[in-house]
């Protein structure tokens, strides 16, 4: 980092922003293989935050390659990078006082440890979302796997290139065993149990 550029400290800082929301602010961070549904469950969380009154921000791995990061590429030195630059914007967004929701497939530990280490304590959520890959590559949802199958995408993950389970995730999502319904049942109860939801009945819009 350059030497000539100093810190200058903010007056409203993430406590402030986050208190007039009512929230205490994380990034619900979803891994899992393409495919394997993390967009689809962080669309139906968000859907469900803001049913409840809680101020949120999406990001999604497909839509952020059309920009901030369509300058990168699946080699694990470019996946390094997508996944550093995500971290670091969750991080303002949480310093915004926002709970974000990141849906990228995020293969390497070591990347998803930055990005915790990024954070404060408890401001880290993983949420392996636990697909087996035979489920992944029947469902198919963009023809990805039979490309990558026949040779046509090189770096595919799942296939040609590695994608390493989290060991300790804060939650396991299992798409090939219950409903979208119950997983975002399942996200939100620990969302409550873990004080990140206060008073659900409180936040329930009339
Ligand atoms: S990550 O590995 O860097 O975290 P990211 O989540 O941003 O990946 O993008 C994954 C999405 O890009 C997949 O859902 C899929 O639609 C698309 N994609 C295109 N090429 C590949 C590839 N070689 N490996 C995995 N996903 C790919």
């Amino acid at each position: 980092m350059n030497e000539n550029i100093v810190w200058h400290s903010q007056h409203v800082d993430k406590n402030d922003r986050a208190k007039i929301k009512n929230q205490k602010p994380a990034v619900l961070w979803f891994t899992g293989l393409s495919g394997s549904g993390k967009s689809t469950l962080a669309n139906a969380v968000e859907r469900k935050l803001n049913e409840l009154n809680l101020h949120s921000y999406l990001l999604d791995g497909d839509n952020i390659r059309h920009g901030l990061c369509e300058d990168l590429s699946f080699s694990d030195h470019d996946r390094q990078e997508n996944i550093r630059r995500i971290a670091h914007v969750s991080h303002l967004f949480v310093d915004a006082g926002l709970f974000v929701l990141t849906a990228f497939i995020s293969p390497f530990k070591q990347d998803r440890e930055q990005a915790r280490k990024l954070l404060a304590e408890n401001e880290f959520i993983e949420i392996f979302v636990d697909t087996p890959i035979e489920v992944c590559e029947q469902r198919d949802p963009k023809g990805l796997y039979q490309k990558a199958r026949a040779g046509e995408i090189k770096d595919f993950t799942g296939i040609s290139s590695p994608y390493e389970s989290p060991t300790n995730p804060e939650l396991v999502l299992k798409t090939a065993e219950y409903s979208i319904e119950e997983l975002v049942g399942q996200t939100i109860n620990y969302l409550v149990e873990c004080g990140y939801i206060v008073d659900t009945q409180e936040n329930v819009k009339d």
